[in-house]
């Protein structure tokens, strides 16, 4: 199917746009009443995530509402824990926690490389319902965690502030991590794969705990295994998102994708040198600038705007969108993105 507006396709390859393509990492969820109207309607986020017809109709919400160029399938990074044999449950206001967790190299015998298409046949069934309701209106970007996030909810079994745990690992079972490490990173590669047969027409890479690793360990557990997904996945564009991971941009300016997420924290005109210019870059306004008032918020995007300006760029926040936004002020900044030149 030919795609009606295929901006961020074109940004992402480093082609001519008119103008800057514009989306929010987690642009479906809870900013949207429509989208609490919905989830109020089920038993909770993973029976939400787990019905393909449900989970079409948030994914497409914000491009209904918002007006963003991509739509972003709804599901969640997790969902790969639960289809290698450890399941989640997603506990109101405090986030996933899962009753089991790998402790040692024996729990590897209780989980197993998991398979795209069978393990996780409502997101595949998602992107299909999705991509042929959304009629090439906009492309639909499937997503994955990094090997190094997953494995560290895998060993930490909730969000934790420090992962200690899940670090510790790294000096006091290095083959034991590299193993398990390496099936999430099979499972993943099987995933974005069946993603991708299903319709996704690019692939997003969230390393949301990049930033608590010291530079070696982030080289050696984290970016080696996001190589090797980049270098499996041919098909489409891929954009590697990995949060606080300021101290390894060079070597991201290296990896097989097409696009490199910046964080708020992250200086523009310093990354666009570390990482070069064969790559488009996203972001990265910081997320609580949409507490301003419309104006202030103009103002800060036209600021990142400006920074950007004359290289390879797709507008986003920093971070995901926080729940408690305004989507009045998520709309001014996708029109002031959209009409900046
Ligand atoms: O971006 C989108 O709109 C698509 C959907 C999406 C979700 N999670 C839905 C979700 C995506 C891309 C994710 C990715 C995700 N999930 C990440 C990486 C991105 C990031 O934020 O760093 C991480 C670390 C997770 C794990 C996760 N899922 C946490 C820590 C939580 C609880 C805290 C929170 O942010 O809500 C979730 C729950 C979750 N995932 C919700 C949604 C809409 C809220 C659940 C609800 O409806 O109550």
């Amino acid at each position: 199917m030919q795609l009606k507006n295929d901006l961020l396709l074109r940004a992402a390859k480093g082609e001519k746009v008119e103008r800057t393509p514009v989306w929010l990492m987690r642009q479906a969820g809870r900013i949207l009443p429509e989208y609490r109207a919905v989830r109020e309607s089920v038993s909770g986020f993973i029976e939400l995530a787990q019905t393909p017809e449900l989970a079409a109709e948030v994914t497409i919400q914000p491009v209904d509402i918002l007006d963003v160029d991509a739509a972003i399938i709804f599901s969640d990074i997790l969902v790969i824990p639960e289809a290698m044999g450890l399941p989640y449950e997603m506990v109101e206001k405090r986030g996933p926690w899962f009753p089991e967790t790998i402790k040692s190299e024996a729990d590897l015998k209780k989980i197993r490389i998991a398979d795209g298409v069978d393990d996780l046949n409502y997101v595949i069934d998602a992107i299909k319902i999705t991509k042929k309701a959304l009629n090439g209106r906009v492309p639909l970007i499937g997503f994955a965690g990094a090997p190094w996030t997953i494995f560290a909810y895998m060993i930490e079994g909730s969000g934790s502030k420090t992962f200690s745990k899940a670090r510790a690992m790294l000096y006091t079972q290095q083959k034991f991590s590299h193993r398990l490490l390496k099936m999430i990173t099979d499972s993943t590669i099987n995933y974005l794969k069946a993603q991708i047969a299903a319709g996704a027409d690019l692939i997003q890479i969230f390393d949301s705990w990049a930033g608590i690793l010291p530079p070696d360990h982030y080289q050696e557990f984290s970016l080696k295994y996001i190589s090797q997904i980049c270098d499996a996945i041919t098909e489409v564009p891929k954009t590697v998102f990995a949060k606080g991971a300021f101290f390894a941009r060079k070597e991201m300016g290296a990896l097989n994708c097409e696009t490199i997420g910046l964080d708020w924290n992250m200086g523009i005109a310093e990354s666009r040198e570390l990482i070069g210019d064969l790559k488009t870059l996203q972001g990265n306004l910081d997320p609580a600038a949409l507490y301003g008032s419309p104006k202030e918020v103009e103002a800060a995007t036209k600021r990142m705007m400006d920074q950007f300006k004359g290289s390879r760029h797709i507008a986003n926040l920093g971070h995901g969108v926080y729940p408690d936004i305004d989507p009045e002020m998520v709309k001014v900044f996708i029109e002031t993105v959209k009409n900046y030149r």
